[in-house]
């Protein structure tokens, strides 16, 4: 990861601007889509790809299309009938039929004419999919957790900054009003000193397949590239129940309940707690675990003991009815909890208005309305979004530590500053996992 991007929004914009000079037509925006009313010159949309349709592909994708500054061009999945589905709907959307489809995100990501990715893949695809991204110059708008391992995550993080690309996480509870309110009340010292955080996660699993038999190994089917889609994960029979959705139930490929959700709830705890940019020093996990072997083996149950700096304790835990869902802050004067669905606190006060009073709110928190048109907004100005990389990165660790400490059983100590357990091989090795070959995080893996 060297060498320098080589391609990116501007440098695409001058090459318009070189090709019209030359009277040679830019291809890159198809015909049908110039003149629609009342929108930015297709020379000024940002030219988005999406990677990954299956649950989250769609919602994301909705919010993209409806911006005019912004043109959806190409879809990438590695099953046949989501991906049609996703192209489906972006020609629909637009009446025409310019989508392109795209099997491997290599290829599409290899365009010089898109400027931006969304990624929606399962969890072991997040480091590939967004360290290719950023290698070929593409802002990221990249799903939570922020990747599977702490090591895959250190990739992302490396390669953002080093291709200077803008970087936006699923974590769209940051530009949730009453998230950003909760967090206020934080900072603004109203709790009194933060003493001890808990974050309430789901424990157990869902089954989002529901109907039939999909726990017993079959032939994979034809529209699935089964190998692609394990890509750098272990080699495991095909269990329809282990596959789409469900993925996230299995090691293999994804975290659990705790591994889900962490993106969320602790990242807006740090939020309030102003550790962006921080971490736990100590973490102690217990947690109950089907067997190794069983088609979802992620912890049912679970609860995390973290330490902070400033004498802050933090406690995740899932399927634990004593730890409420949500972001629970206390504090020597009060105490503040939020939720997707609620907020309260201990002082009446502070309820009052969608924002917090202007005389309690000494400092103000980054303001974003709506998640993914603040990732729009900062592709063009090139300044931070919301939740960016380093943020991301934070708010998921606390879950990875959790997890490899249950997983030796055993307290292990974090040293946030050079990201290193202390003094312990067998929890340190599980910072980071085998990639089956061929694929590697540290070399382009190049398509034929
Ligand atoms: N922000 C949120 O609120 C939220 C909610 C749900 C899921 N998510 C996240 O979104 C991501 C996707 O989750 P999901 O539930 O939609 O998964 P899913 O299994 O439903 O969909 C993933 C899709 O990606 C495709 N895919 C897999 N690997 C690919 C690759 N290498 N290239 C192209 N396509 C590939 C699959 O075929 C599938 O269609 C995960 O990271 C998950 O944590 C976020």
């Amino acid at each position: 990861m060297n060498s320098k991007p080589r391609h990116s929004a501007i440098s695409r914009r001058h090459f318009i601007a070189l090709a019209s000079a030359a009277a040679v037509a830019p291809t890159i925006i198809p015909a049908s889509a110039l003149g629609k009313d009342k929108r930015p010159s297709p020379s000024n949309r940002i030219t988005m790809g999406v990677v990954g349709w299956g649950m989250m592909g769609p919602g994301n994708t909705a919010a993209f299309l409806k911006e005019n500054d912004c043109q959806v061009v190409a879809a990438c999945d590695l099953d046949s009938i989501p991906l049609q589905k996703a192209v489906d709907t972006i020609n629909n959307h637009y009446g025409n039929k310019d989508c392109a489809a795209y099997h491997d995100y290599r290829k599409m990501m290899a365009r010089d004419d898109i400027d931006a990715v969304m990624l929606a893949v399962p969890d072991h695809w997040h480091a590939l999919t967004a360290v290719e991204a950023c290698r070929q110059g593409k802002d990221v708008y990249g799903e939570k957790p922020l990747a599977r391992t702490i090591a895959e995550q250190q990739a992302i993080v490396e390669a953002v900054h080093d291709y200077k690309r803008v970087w936006q996480t699923g974590s769209w509870q940051r530009s949730g009003s009453h998230f950003r309110k909760a967090a206020e009340i934080v900072r603004n010292d109203l709790i009194g000193k933060v003493t001890h955080v808990e974050v309430g996660l789901p424990g157990g699993h869902v089954d989002f397949k529901k109907t039939g038999d999909h726990m017993t190994p079959t032939a994979p089917p034809k529209n699935l590239d089964y190998n692609m889609w394990l890509g750098p994960s272990q080699m495991m029979p095909y269990i329809e129940g282990r596959v789409h959705m469900n993925w996230r139930w299995n090691y293999n490929t994804g975290g659990g309940q705790l591994l889900d959700w962490v993106g969320h709830h602790v990242d807006i705890a740090h939020w309030g707690m102003n550790f962006d940019d921080a971490g736990p020093y100590e973490v102690e996990g217990h947690g109950e675990f089907p067997a190794k072997d069983a088609v979802w083996n992620t912890a049912t149950k679970y609860r995390i003991n973290l330490k902070y700096p400033h004498d802050i304790t933090m406690t995740i835990a899932g399927g634990h009815p004593d730890i409420k869902m949500g972001t629970k802050w206390y504090g020597t004067n009060g105490w503040v909890w939020v939720d997707r669905g609620g907020f309260d606190c201990s002082n009446p006060d502070w309820k009052k208005g969608d924002d917090l009073a202007d005389d309690l709110a000494k400092v103000r928190l980054y303001r974003s309305d709506e998640h993914h048109r603040n990732f729009l907004d900062c592709v063009k100005s090139r300044k931070p979004t919301v939740t960016p990389v380093k943020t991301a990165h934070h708010s998921s660790i606390p879950g990875h530590l959790g997890l490899i400490s249950m997983l030796v059983n055993r307290k292990i100590q974090w040293n946030h500053l050079d990201e290193t357990i202390y003094k312990d091989k067998e929890a340190s090795k599980l910072l980071t996992r085998d990639y089956r070959d061929p694929w590697s995080l540290y070399k382009n893996n190049i398509f034929e």
